[in-house]
């Protein structure tokens, strides 16, 4: 059974705080941003070179032109991974050998050049001023940076996998430490796992040995758990005052963060289960298993909530992303809006544009196949604005 945390219970509404006062508690700020990129055979562009903005850049062209791999390049070159493509050789052009990005950031004055290189069937190699990290998650955290997609409610709709990468992709950026342990964690459950393939296949069974794994995964998840049941704690107050923000909705909405090593006798059941991994040559209990569920008026949104309410709930979710990766880095994290305003109706594109012009944000990027539509949207506000064609 899943113990679940109910974390906060108050209603949210339209007298719930603007958006904005709830990023302005951040003291420090950082100004990071990214001031060129260059594209060697990453997805459809061959051979690309591109100088941003400091504040506002609109990627324009028509579909399948290239406006979302542009985005997920600059993402790739923040967190070493596409926020699209499962798999790092699919992010090869076409018949190509390799990719490149390579971007140079600017931050209180002094450049940063990373690269990222990856031929195929090779090893990923990521530069920070023309030196390798030994540790590529070394990268993570450093050029903070947050995607929207309205189109994306597969974090509403899918397993609990996705839900719990989005929570360990946004806990990594604001807490090094979590992410060692989930690295950690994550080996240890892939020898786990395979030992008990190796019993099972070979049907034989090594307590002691199965053991040595127990005592070195058991502690991580439980320092896992606490810091996402802590994490939790800040995050949910902040994704429910842009929820209702956002929606101007009477509807309460919770996020609770659902895990059976909530459990006090948790240890007891992960032991009992020893039988049924052996059964199914994985670890069935831990961590790994918990979820994020996501309710509105204490009903689960997948079922019960309307597109508009899983747009809101999701756009919420990384709004309160971008508070809580600030204010633990004192970065504004870049924010890549793509496609919103073809997804969004007046109302959220409003209010987005409400917190814009009230300069919460750092440097942003905005795909939109109808530049028309941006310029006059984007009219009223100040500030640097570059339109990008693809
Ligand atoms: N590895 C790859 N090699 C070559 N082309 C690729 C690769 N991956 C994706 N593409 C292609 O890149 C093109 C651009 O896709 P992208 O999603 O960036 O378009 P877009 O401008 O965002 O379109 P839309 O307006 O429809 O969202 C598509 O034609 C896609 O098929
Ligand atoms: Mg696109």
């Amino acid at each position: 059974m899943h113990i679940r945390i109910r974390l906060h219970t108050y209603p949210s509404g339209n007298d719930a705080a603007p958006a904005r006062e709830i990023t302005e508690k951040t003291t420090t700020r950082k100004r990071m941003f990214l001031q060129k990129i260059n594209l060697l055979n990453f997805k459809n562009y061959e051979e690309l070179t591109v100088k941003f903005s400091e504040d506002i850049n609109c990627i324009v062209g028509p579909n399948g032109s290239g406006k979302t791999s542009l985005l997920d390049a600059i993402h790739y070159l923040c967190l070493t991974k596409s926020a699209l493509s499962v798999l790092d050789g699919q992010n090869i052009k076409h018949h190509g050998e390799f990719f490149l990005i390579d971007g140079t950031f600017l931050e209180e004055g002094k450049k940063h050049q990373i690269t990222i290189s990856l031929k195929a069937g090779g090893r990923k190699v990521v530069m920070h001023d023309k030196k390798a990290y030994e540790k590529i998650s070394e990268h993570i955290g450093r050029y903070p940076v947050v995607l929207i997609a309205p189109d994306d409610t597969d974090l509403v709709r899918d397993s609990g996998e996705t839900r719990r990468k989005f929570f360990d992709n946004m806990l990594s950026q604001v807490d090094h430490a979590y992410l060692d342990n989930l690295i950690g964690y994550n080996n240890v459950l892939k020898q786990r796992n395979s030992l008990l393939k190796q019993f099972f296949e070979r049907h034989y069974f090594d307590k002691e040995l199965l053991e040595t794994y127990n005592v070195q995964l058991l502690p991580l998840g439980d320092l896992i758990h606490r810091q996402r049941a802590g994490f939790m704690r800040e995050f949910v107050p902040v994704f429910r005052q842009h929820y209702g923000f956002l929606s101007e909705s009477r509807e309460e909405v919770d996020l609770i963060y659902e895990s059976e090593v909530f459990e006090e006798n948790f240890q007891y059941e992960f032991s009992y289960a020893t039988r049924r991994d052996l059964q199914l040559q994985r670890t069935t209990k831990g961590v790994h298993k918990d979820d994020f569920v996501f309710e509105i008026d204490r009903f689960a949104l997948r079922k019960f909530g309307s597109q508009g309410q899983q747009k809101s709930f999701v756009i919420a979710l990384k709004l309160a992303q971008f508070d809580v990766i600030r204010q633990a880095t004192g970065k504004k994290p870049l924010l890549l809006l793509d496609d919103i305003f073809d997804k969004l109706d007046d109302m959220r594109i409003n209010k987005l544009l409400e917190m814009i012009s009230y300069d919460t944000f750092g440097q942003l990027f905005i795909t939109d196949a109808r530049p028309e539509r941006t310029r006059q949207l984007l009219g009223q506000l100040s500030g640097e604005i570059l339109f990008h064609k693809t």
